[in-house]
């Protein structure tokens, strides 16, 4: 039957699902992961923790979360083959590019796909990408810097061998800084659910077709590539760069911002659901502060940063429309301090993203959604007679 059908472009009004994961009130800004608040879980959390609430619905025991993370450490090796893979990438490739069609290559590499009714299965494959993504996140960076390939040492910590993995140097004992270790931590946290935004409802309904989880979470990395999404990180470094080239003219970028002449945004300003400030930007814009001072680098993009977020608050474009910085405003230069470079940035967005499009993929299919398929409404031409090509 013709049901009527309303459109609703980028789904402002539609809800996609029922789901006991994320809970968001943006006009509070509020951000809780299975309950437990955003703020508390980066405060007195870990990562890898925060991995198994989200996956499995509670924090872990001490001997669950040790048991996680000796079962991630043992598939934290990637198929030789894949080295060549990487190899095979030109130095100009995008890191998010290259990380995608790696996480595809590892479903080729694994082509039974999960039978998700067993747990154990279940089990498995996401142990073996939690252990495998943070790899070919570290080769990623490490092709771009010309750099050997390493997997740092099992004996630390999931994000501590992170850090040793993507910045150990040859020949050279790899100097733990806890303040960057925290950093990442908090970082990685922060950035690990948010309930159906862009790239997570790709997984979803990439993943309700019962494709497998890795060719699945492969699509929420392009989707996430995009610069309105989590390639904004990015695209906020980039401005600020812009703005300090400029002399830090930031009056000038908030006019183009303004300018409905201009397709000029913001970039780490605004967000669907977040009418208030994003809760996770509040501690990142803390943590970039610390990092820095502890660092002991002065940057001045962090006080064009600072600039910037300050007029737009004053601004009635901004106020009106309820336009505050959003989680990519302040991360990209807690990266930078860290010395990761600015096209790595979103790639770090889906390494902290991992948990959460597991989470949701696992959910949709334990839910036994049905596939994903919207209808439209046609507004293109009625029944028309073909033409041969000598009549046209
Ligand atoms: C993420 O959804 C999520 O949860 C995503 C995310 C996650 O964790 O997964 O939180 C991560 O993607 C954060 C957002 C990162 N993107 C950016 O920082 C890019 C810049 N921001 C915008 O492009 C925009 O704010 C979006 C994409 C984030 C939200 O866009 P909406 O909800 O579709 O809002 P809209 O485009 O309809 O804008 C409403 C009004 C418009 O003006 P009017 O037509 O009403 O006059 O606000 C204006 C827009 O022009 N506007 C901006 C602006 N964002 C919105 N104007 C200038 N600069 C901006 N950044």
């Amino acid at each position: 039957t013709d049901s009527v059908i309303t459109i609703d472009p980028g789904y402002k009004n539609t809800g996609s699902c029922e789901s006991a994961i994320t809970f968001l009130d943006g006009e509070k800004g509020i951000l809780r992961y299975r309950g437990y608040s955003i703020e508390e879980l980066a405060e007195k959390a870990d990562f890898l923790e925060v991995a198994f609430l989200l996956i499995f619905g509670e924090l872990p025991t001490k001997e669950e979360l040790e048991k996680f993370h000796t079962d991630i450490k043992a598939q934290s090796v990637v198929d030789e083959d894949v080295r060549k893979i990487v190899d095979a990438f030109p130095k100009s490739a995008h890191p998010m590019g290259v990380i995608a069609s790696l996480t595809s290559a590892l479903t080729a590499f694994n082509p039974s796909s999960v039978n998700v009714n067993s747990e154990e299965d279940m089990y498995k494959a996401i142990v073996k990408i939690l252990g495998k993504f943070p790899v070919l996140v570290a080769w990623t960076l490490r092709k771009k810097q010309g750099l050997p390939l390493d997997y740092g040492d099992k004996n630390l910590g999931y994000v501590e061998n992170i850090l040793k993995m993507m910045f150990k140097q040859p020949n050279e004992e790899y100097i733990l800084n806890p303040i960057l270790i925290n950093a990442l931590d908090k970082l990685l946290i922060l950035h690990a659910d948010h309930e159906q935004n862009c790239s997570t409802s790709t997984v979803r309904i990439a993943g309700s077709s019962h494709v497998g989880l890795f060719a699945s979470l492969s699509t929420g990395i392009s989707a996430l590539w995009g610069p309105l999404h989590g390639g904004a990180n990015q695209a906020v470094l980039e401005m600020l760069e812009a703005i300090k080239e400029d002399g830090g003219d930031t009056a000038k970028y908030m006019a183009k911002a303004k300018d409905k002449e201009d397709p000029f945004r913001l970039m780490g300003f605004g967000h669907r659901v977040y009418k208030n400030f994003d809760p996770r930007a509040k501690i990142i814009k803390k943590a970039a502060d610390e990092v820095l001072d502890n660092l002991g680098i002065e940057d001045p993009i962090l006080d064009i940063a600072k600039g910037l977020e300050k007029e737009a608050l004053q601004d009635p474009y901004f106020v009106d429309r309820k336009l505050y910085p959003n989680v990519d405003f302040y991360s990209g230069i807690i990266y930078r301090g860290m010395g990761i470079p600015t096209d790595m940035f979103t790639v770090m967005f889906a390494l902290g993203r991992l948990p959460g499009w597991i989470a949701q993929w696992r959910e949709m299919r334990l839910n036994n959604e049905p596939i994903g398929r919207p209808r439209q409404i046609y507004i293109g031409e009625t029944l028309r007679p073909f033409v041969s090509i000598d009549k046209r």
